[in-house]
């Protein structure tokens, strides 16, 4: 064995480092803080197998943990890939066939070979320096000469170390999205699959791990999310060292890729980090590298503009005068974007019909859309328009005409989701029917807002020739709202599908927001929101002010702890505001100003998440000095006094201006008379920021289903 070389790559905060072998793919060494050095030549370090004496009852040669381990060939953990040529070439062992460097990029760009069964590997790592976010890219090319039966591919297999030993993930359900579940990992496999056809809200593609003592915001953890929007896996194994390997990738049907010879198949990119700040040091640089790949219009972000959106106000009741009133209602109130929700197209009285006549129903609308939209633009606010183009009703003409459209399995009855059906997005015409008809919407009327919807999963996902389509099925997708987005760059898109069916770093490539759940109920969502802003930023979060009852739980909150819950996202309403009395309307006004001020410092800074036992969460946005922090109170007092926020974040030898900003709200509610309390609701206090970092900031009573807000600004 010659002396190995070692790969380094050095991010902002952390490291990966990689060791060659003369037979082999480069082993993965290390994941985790910054280890110092410029490169990796200025180190002395040891092979890793002299760090492992042969042990009894293993292999004369043990294959160790390379950055895409193969199967069959010594390593008994699980491989980055599965597949065979007619039974053949099920064992596969990669060697290196060349490494590049790209300094600008801080990437490696690893080719590896296996000549026995004919296949090439490609991984691009590439670790940010502004971020830490480690970007990995697989492709695997067949140079065979016959089909290549893909079973199974990791997009990326990340090395984490022993104490790496608590996984956090989220998901739930419709409604219920981004749930929060914390697992010991052991010595046994942890493994999700999503076979859902689309991201889900049952698993979200993505977790985050930790070592015993991390916090929120100490300690070393580890955060991954794969870019799909359709079927994924991701395993967590522990190798014989004690140390894990992390796989994340596309989950694939069976014989959904069949690798042509000389054909390459893509794994979608995988997006890593790690942080020795918890759990919020992994959001923070997600949050930074997901706002640096969105594609907004005009190239950067202006300011979320605040959106009524008809669907829980109205739902399929739609009536153009009734419409326009309301809408007259809405700009009133300080709305800034209109979009109309389902229910517009033809035939379409309900969720049994239309789905795929994607033209302006005659009775609902006798002179089309352009009426309503150009009464919103003429109140000043923009107009948004909902579509589900991926779906089609049986009871739609379109369906009548393109029967053989859907995805569909020769014998098996059609299953129907939500009453509708799936169009087969791997098929050019289906997209340029698609295309069609979404382009001409948008160069006919003012609409600067598309609300592309999603509402079942995937069954049979068969295309025409009976083959899994699932794959195809995705990059379909991305591919017509690319070709949208191309004919339209103004046009923004938000990523629904029945709510956060379909939250994912690769549809965002895509898309500007995403509508986080159908459940606007402020006490579910302070949990939903709280799950999605561990891997996406708030300015992506559609979070909108619902009703009471909230129709989706039947629980009821005040205004103000519905707003307080929404103004940390991209606000919306989702009601009709003509039926708030004066005293709410007022109120309503008030709250959308407070959003209209704060949304820059809301949307471009770093969040923190808290809670306080089971009685308060608490959210924390602040940037360059100035923060705003919502604490709200979940469940009534059962101390008699209120406990201490520790607040992060905050530098230790600088002095901090607290100010309680709502206090109308909270005087309306208890009174804090003593004049600690009474300094905060008026000019503020200035405290050092070590008393409140370590100490803590003494909260002021609250009743249940209460929020009070801070600001916070350095002085000097
Ligand atoms: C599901 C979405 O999540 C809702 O917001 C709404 O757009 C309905 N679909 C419309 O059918």
């Amino acid at each position: 064995m010659s002396t190995p070389d070692y790969l380094l790559l050095t991010g902002r905060d952390t490291s990966v480092l990689l060791e060659t072998q003369d037979d082999g793919a480069p082993l993965w060494r290390y994941w985790g803080a910054a280890i110092r050095r410029t490169a990796a030549t200025a180190m002395t370090l040891p092979a890793l197998q002299d760090e492992r004496p042969p042990a009894s009852f293993t292999l004369n040669q043990p294959v160790h943990f390379p950055v895409f381990p193969g199967f069959g060939n010594g390593w008994f953990n699980l491989p980055a890939i599965t597949g065979h040529r007619q039974q053949q070439d099920f064992s596969q062992h990669f060697s290196t066939r060349r490494i590049d460097t790209d300094t600008e990029a801080n990437s490696l760009t690893i080719e590896l070979q296996d000549t026995v069964t004919q296949l090439a590997v490609t991984i691009t790592l590439a670790l940010c320096q502004r971020t830490d976010v480690l970007s990995v890219n697989t492709s695997l090319s067949n140079e065979g000469t016959t089909p290549f039966a893909l079973q199974s591919l990791a997009a990326g297999c990340l090395l984490l170390p022993a104490e790496g030993n608590r996984l956090r993930y989220v998901g739930g359900r419709h409604n219920a999205e981004f749930a929060e579940h914390e697992v010991q990992l052991g010595r046994h496999q942890f493994s999700i699959e999503n076979r859902r056809g689309i991201t889900s809200h049952e698993f979200f593609p993505g977790a985050v791990i930790a070592e015993a003592g991390t916090t929120e915001h100490q300690g070393l953890a580890w955060g991954a999310q794969l870019a799909w929007s359709g079927n994924h896996f991701q395993t967590i194994e522990q190798l014989p060292d004690g140390s894990r390997q992390w796989h994340l990738g596309e989950w694939l049907a069976p014989g959904e890729i069949f690798l042509e010879p000389g054909a390459t198949h893509t794994a979608p990119t995988l997006l890593a980090t790690c942080s020795q700040q918890g759990f919020d040091g992994v959001a923070s640089n997600f949050h930074q590298a997901i706002r640096e790949t969105v594609s907004w219009p005009g190239n950067s972000m202006a300011p979320r503009q605040v959106h009524a959106n008809t669907w829980e106000g109205i739902y399929f009741q739609h009536d153009m005068a009734d419409l326009k009133a309301l809408a007259s209602a809405y700009a009133e109130t300080g709305v800034e974007r209109f979009v109309l929700d389902d229910g517009w197209f033809r035939n379409r009285p309900d969720d049994r019909s239309g789905l795929g006549d994607w033209t302006p129903d005659a009775t609902k609308y006798p002179a089309g859309l352009k009426p309503l939209a150009e009464h919103v633009l003429e109140l000043g606010m923009s107009f948004g328009l909902w579509v589900e183009p991926e779906m089609i009703n049986p009871d739609s003409d379109l369906f009548r005409a393109h029967p053989d459209w859907p995805l569909q399995v020769q014998g098996r009855p059609l299953l129907t989701g939500r009453n509708q059906l799936v169009l087969d997005m791997g098929r050019e015409v289906v997209r340029n029917y698609l295309f069609d008809v979404i382009h001409q919407l948008l160069s006919t009327l003012p609409v600067t807002y598309l609300k592309w919807d999603h509402n079942r999963h995937l069954t049979q996902a068969g295309d025409q020739f009976g083959k899994p389509a699932w794959h195809q099925q995705v990059l379909g997708t991305w591919q017509l709202m690319q070709r949208l987005r191309d004919a339209h760059p103004d046009v923004e898109i938000e990523s629904c599908s029945g709510g956060g069916g379909r939250i994912d770093a690769g549809i965002l490539k895509y898309t500007h927001r995403f509508w986080t759940s159908d459940c606007i109920d402020a006490l579910s969502r302070i949990d939903i929101q709280r799950g999605f802003l561990q891997f996406m930023p708030p300015e992506l979060m559609g979070s909108h002010i619902g009703t009471a009852p909230a129709h989706t739980t039947g629980r009821s909150q005040g205004l103000d702890f519905r707003a307080a819950v929404a103004v940390t996202g991209h606000l919306g309403i989702e009601f009709d505001v003509r039926s708030l009395s004066e005293q709410d309307k007022a109120a309503l006004k008030s709250w959308l100003n407070f959003y209209k001020t704060y949304r820059v410092l809301l949307h471009g800074s770093r969040v923190w998440r808290g809670r306080i036992g089971t009685s308060f969460s608490w959210q924390l946005h602040a940037e360059g000095g100035e923060g705003l922090l919502f604490v709200y109170r979940l469940q009534p007092q059962t101390d008699i006094y209120e406990p201490l926020l520790r607040i992060p974040g905050l530098m230790a030898e600088h002095d901090y201006r607290v100010r309680w900003l709502n206090t109308d709200f909270a005087r309306r509610t208890r009174k804090p008379e003593t004049g600690f309390f009474q300094q905060l609701q008026g000019d503020g206090l200035t405290l050092p920021g070590d008393w409140l970092g370590q100490r803590g900031l003494a909260l002021p009573p609250m009743k249940a289903e209460r929020c009070a807000i801070f600001h916070l600004q350095r002085t000097a």
